[in-house]
């Protein structure tokens, strides 16, 4: 299958390009692909007329938001409308990525998709617009929520640590706000899992929203814990953690207290579900550190 995926040098984008075998795909990345220049997506989506297109690409700078919000909305909140509107034009259903934080953390439940969403952020305020643009476009769709996510490429919570633990002994992470870590190469197995479903059996499931995260529960203290436990094992670096309230590590966006997703809707549909978050992590580590 012929897919263009939004976000070349991304997490997903890059995880996808190891993972998504058997598929030509091609991958639409600035200045040509602009989320906040409306002309650029439609032009690339009809140049190149993709059968599928995964929407890996977003405004991702979470605090940053804050201050920009009129432009992450441009890129979370509209752009998926644009690319849904184009991608209806030639008959490309689109998966699209949004994120745990269209809940507002309230409870220890995990969510599920029919929970009632409530952002307490720009960021999540603009993937919501961005699902709800995207699901009135005229495209065929599955939206899938994920979070906490981490891999080999770009920027990510468990790059950071190691960072860090080369020149510190000690550190203070958050240790009341929980969630599922997740490997962003699961993220690509389960793209990858809908579109060879597709092939067989068009558009099953389409048209909703989905849950995918890393399988099990922890807060970023214990993460962080773990993400040291598996490096000393290879001989990288390790750091003490002491767990502090988020009220102790303000930041300019607020986070949701309670992450947590619930991805059985995606495992019942798809047949597939993410690995334990410790062993995904486990792989990760051991290829930061060769
Ligand atoms: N990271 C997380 O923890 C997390 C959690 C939940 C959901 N998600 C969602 O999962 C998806 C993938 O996330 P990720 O971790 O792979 O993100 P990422 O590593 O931050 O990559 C985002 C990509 O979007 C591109 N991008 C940003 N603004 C753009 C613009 N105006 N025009 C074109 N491209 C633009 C970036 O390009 P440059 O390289 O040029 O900057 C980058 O390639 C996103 O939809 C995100 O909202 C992420």
């Amino acid at each position: 299958m012929k897919i263009l995926v939004t976000g070349r040098d991304g997490q997903v984008a890059q995880s996808l390009a190891e993972r998504a075998k058997g598929h030509e795909l091609v991958f639409a990345a600035r200045p040509g692909f602009d989320l906040l220049d409306p002309a650029s997506i439609e032009r690339t989506i009809a140049e190149v007329r993709p059968e599928l297109i995964i929407s890996a690409a977003a405004y991702t700078a979470v605090d940053q938001a804050e201050d920009e919000p009129d432009r992450a909305m441009a890129a979370n909140g509209e752009a998926p409308g644009v690319i849904g509107r184009a991608a209806a034009k030639i008959d490309a259903p689109v998966l699209h990525l949004s994120t745990d934080y269209v809940f507002d953390g309230s409870g220890e439940r995990a969510w599920t998709e029919d929970d009632a969403t409530g952002p307490i952020g720009t960021y999540g305020k603009t993937k919501l617009a961005g699902e709800k643009a995207l699901a009135s476009s005229g495209a065929r769709f599955a939206i899938l929520r994920t979070a906490w996510v981490y891999s080999p490429f770009g920027n990510n919570f468990v790059k950071t640590m190691l960072r860090l633990a080369e020149t510190r002994d000690a550190l203070n992470v958050v240790a009341d706000q929980y969630g599922n870590p997740t490997s962003a190469l699961d993220i690509a197995d389960a793209l990858m899992a809908v579109v060879n479903r597709w092939q067989g059996d068009p558009l099953h499931g389409a048209d909703a929203v989905y849950h995918f995260a890393g399988t099990g529960t922890t807060n970023w203290a214990d993460f962080a814990r773990a993400i040291f436990a598996e490096s000393a094992r290879h001989g990288g670096p390790a750091c003490a953690i002491t767990g502090i309230p988020a009220a102790d590590y303000p930041t300019k966006a607020v986070r949701p207290a309670n992450s947590r997703l619930d991805c059985m809707r995606f495992a019942k549909t798809f047949g597939h579900e993410a690995p334990d978050w410790e062993s995904s992590l486990a792989g990760t580590i051991e290829r930061l550190l060769a």
